[in-house]
């Protein structure tokens, strides 16, 4: 199907970190799904699409969360009195064994999917649990949103508790080769994404034999990359060899290169680390929220983006309590400014400009081109109205859309656009 039209209102998106353009009152065209670019003034060869004037709302790019975890929605908010590795153990993996029971899975996802597709987010990569049927069950859930998802069922085989593991490499692995046979061709809008939770919970036979699924299908690849100092000097333990945490994704083939992937958080990824991030192309997911609850650190955001890395945003849901990307991007401002006011002065907060970038063309550019309105970018767009939240004083676009960050939730979302269609 062909989507051609246009939308009329106050139009905002990001040319890169540094440059935000906002256009009160302009045209945004679509032609078969893509931008066809932003107008002042609606060039005749447009005059005859269908035009929808949102009027005074703002018209922003969608949303793009590049870390969360379906399964853990339903706790988010709870038990955050812990750190990563007792949180895991004692409120995520009896949380996530319950997804073994189909009835509750579909429940549970149901939920999920209603609400992220009410939110502001158009992409999202997403974690599953280990089970096969309901990981599908959730790629069901996710496609009918018309949002462009990567799902992954996890793989984990040691280290986890007899009621949330999978009983060998070999076993673990069938699954996975069942689960891609299953949903073979079944979904426009739904990818899978491979996803080794972590190191600590895979062992070096998962790991290589992951590469072989992940050569055969060419599959992307998500997991967690120093997060917390004890998962660190833990990784050292298990894989001595290794010169860095990333080195051990690194040696099994799945760290970037030619491999699309992931690693959320990297909140204590040193120089030679961060140079691996950066040569091997790898997307950092940045979820601040997250580091924040579970006290696990600040990451270097500033650092990154100066050293060139592919940088976006993620929620990490349920260590971040929030599944909203306008909330990381706020949260992202604030711990980037303790950081700097605590930690290491020489590397400067960042910026409203920096963060709208991160949640939208930043981790955007992992599907394509995502997050943005230049020309020929995949038409995800947001429809925000601000008009309930009052104020005496005039303000710019770009103030009004500051403010919106801070301020408002997925109730100011009046439509939203996936790829040309209009979701809501
Ligand atoms: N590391 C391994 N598993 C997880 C998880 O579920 N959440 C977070 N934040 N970190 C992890
Ligand atoms: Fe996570």
């Amino acid at each position: 199907m062909e989507e051609k039209f246009v939308l009329k209102g106050n139009i905002c998106y990001s040319h890169n970190a540094d440059r935000l353009e906002c256009m009160e009152q302009g045209y945004l065209v679509c032609e078969d799904g893509r931008s066809a670019g932003v107008y002042k003034e609606l060039p005749q060869i447009y005059a005859g699409f269908p035009l929808m004037d949102y009027g005074d709302r703002m018209i922003v790019p969608g949303l793009t969360d590049l870390h969360i975890h379906a399964p853990q929605y339903p706790f988010r908010g709870l038990g955050m009195d812990l750190e990563l590795l007792d949180w895991l153990n004692t409120r995520t993996f009896p949380e996530e064994a319950r997804y073994s029971d189909r009835e509750y899975a579909g429940k549970a996802y149901r939920i999920f999917a209603d609400d992220i597709k009410r939110g502001g987010t158009t992409r999202a990569c997403i974690f599953g649990t280990l089970h096969r049927e309901a990981t599908v069950k959730l790629m069901d859930l996710m496609e009918a949103t018309g949002l462009k998802t990567m799902v992954g069922k996890v793989n984990m085989d040691r280290n986890c508790p007899d009621f949330l593991v999978e009983e060998s490499a070999e076993a673990s692995i069938k699954e996975t080769r069942l689960w891609l046979e299953e949903i073979k061709g079944r979904y426009r809008n739904t990818r899978p994404i491979l996803t080794p939770r972590f190191i600590p919970t895979c062992t070096d036979e998962l790991m290589e034999k992951l590469k072989g699924i992940q050569e055969q299908y060419g599959l992307p690849v998500q997991s967690h990359l120093s997060e917390n100092m004890g998962e660190i000097a833990w990784v050292k333990e298990l894989c001595p060899w290794s010169e860095c945490y990333g080195d051990v994704y690194d040696h099994f083939g799945l760290f970037g290169g030619d491999v699309k992937t992931i690693m959320a958080h990297c909140v204590w990824s040193g120089e030679e680390e961060t140079e691996r991030l950066r040569e091997r192309g790898v997307y950092v997911a940045h979820c601040p929220q997250s580091n924040t609850n579970l006290s696990s650190g600040i990451a270097p955001v500033r650092r990154y983006l100066d050293q060139g890395l592919k940088v976006g945003l993620g929620t990490d849901v349920a260590g971040g309590s929030s599944a909203s990307v306008f909330r990381a991007m706020a949260d992202a401002i604030q711990v980037s400014k303790l950081r700097w006011r605590l930690q290491d002065e020489s590397l400067k907060p960042l910026t409203f400009t920096e963060a709208f970038y991160l949640g939208t063309k930043g981790g955007g550019s992992f599907f394509g081109k995502v997050g943005s309105f230049e020309a020929d970018y995949e038409f995800d767009a947001l429809v925000l109205n601000d008009s309930g939240l009052r104020h005496p004083q005039p303000l710019s676009l770009q103030e009004r859309l500051e403010r919106f960050i801070y301020l408002a939730d997925e109730r100011h979302i009046e439509a939203k656009y996936v790829a040309g269609k209009k979701v809501f």
